[in-house]
């Protein structure tokens, strides 16, 4: 494993729980959570099938994440998020969905990625919206850098797809810049740079509203070739 940056992509703010975020936790984790571990998850036995796992980085509320699943339901769905009320609001709307093929950790996803998922058993990885880290001071911290796709590269079968989204145009640029430096990945790209909207990626309030104000959003995907 090539060396690993320490400089984390996010800050962790701690928000305060809603009454129904904390009940979710309560609730549905035994069903819904899953725990870092320092060795590669069983994913059919977690799952109870052998299923397309797509991977979502950062899920935030998870709101794209349980239409994503809801959408989906011959594939597997795993999301990472660090900020714990979004964990809760996305088990309390995983369980209103009753859904049976989404499972969530409340961890780095670096660190998750690197320790507790097995290698070439992802179908696509999403990462919609990361944090911008809009000053120069910060781009470090952003967490497309290139150990960071190879580890995604790692963890993608042959054929997977990595998916981007972001409203920040030099951070879009940064992504493709990365990428093209990248070994491994071809971008699916027919202009070698971005691709329309996928219709799987939901529209979110906050990006119609972007759009509304003329906001661009630019969305990457890369397969894995090699
Ligand atoms: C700007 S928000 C976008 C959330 C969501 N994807 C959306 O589109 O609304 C970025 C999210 O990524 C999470 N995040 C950042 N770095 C992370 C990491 N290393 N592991 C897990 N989550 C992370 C943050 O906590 C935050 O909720």
């Amino acid at each position: 494993m090539p060396y690993m940056r320490k400089i984390r992509s996010f800050v962790l703010r701690e928000g305060r729980l809603t009454k129904g975020q904390q009940n979710a936790l309560d609730n549905h984790w035994p069903v819904y959570g899953l725990a870092y571990q320092a060795s590669p998850l069983n994913l059919p036995e977690v799952f109870g099938r052998s299923a397309p796992v797509v991977l979502e980085i950062g899920f935030g509320m998870g709101k794209s994440l349980v239409e994503m699943a809801k959408n989906a339901p011959e594939q597997d769905f795993i999301g990472i998020e660090v900020h714990k009320p979004g964990v809760g609001a996305c088990l309390g709307d995983a369980a209103a969905a009753e859904l049976s093929n989404l499972r969530v950790f409340e961890h780095d996803a670096v660190e998750v990625l690197k320790d507790s998922i097995a290698d070439t058993s992802l179908s696509t990885v999403q990462l919609f919206f990361p944090d911008p880290w809009h000053k120069k001071r910060h781009h470090k911290r952003r967490i497309v850098q290139a150990d960071f796709v190879q580890l995604l590269r790692q963890k993608l079968q042959i054929g997977g797809v990595f998916h981007m989204a972001t409203d920040w145009q030099n951070y879009a640029e940064h992504m493709l810049q990365v990428m093209q430096a990248a070994p491994g990945f071809s971008n699916l790209s027919a202009s070698n740079d971005y691709v329309e909207r996928p219709e799987q990626r939901p529209l979110t309030k906050f990006e119609q509203r972007g759009q509304r104000l003329g906001h661009g959003v630019w969305d990457l995907m890369f397969e894995r070739i090699n």
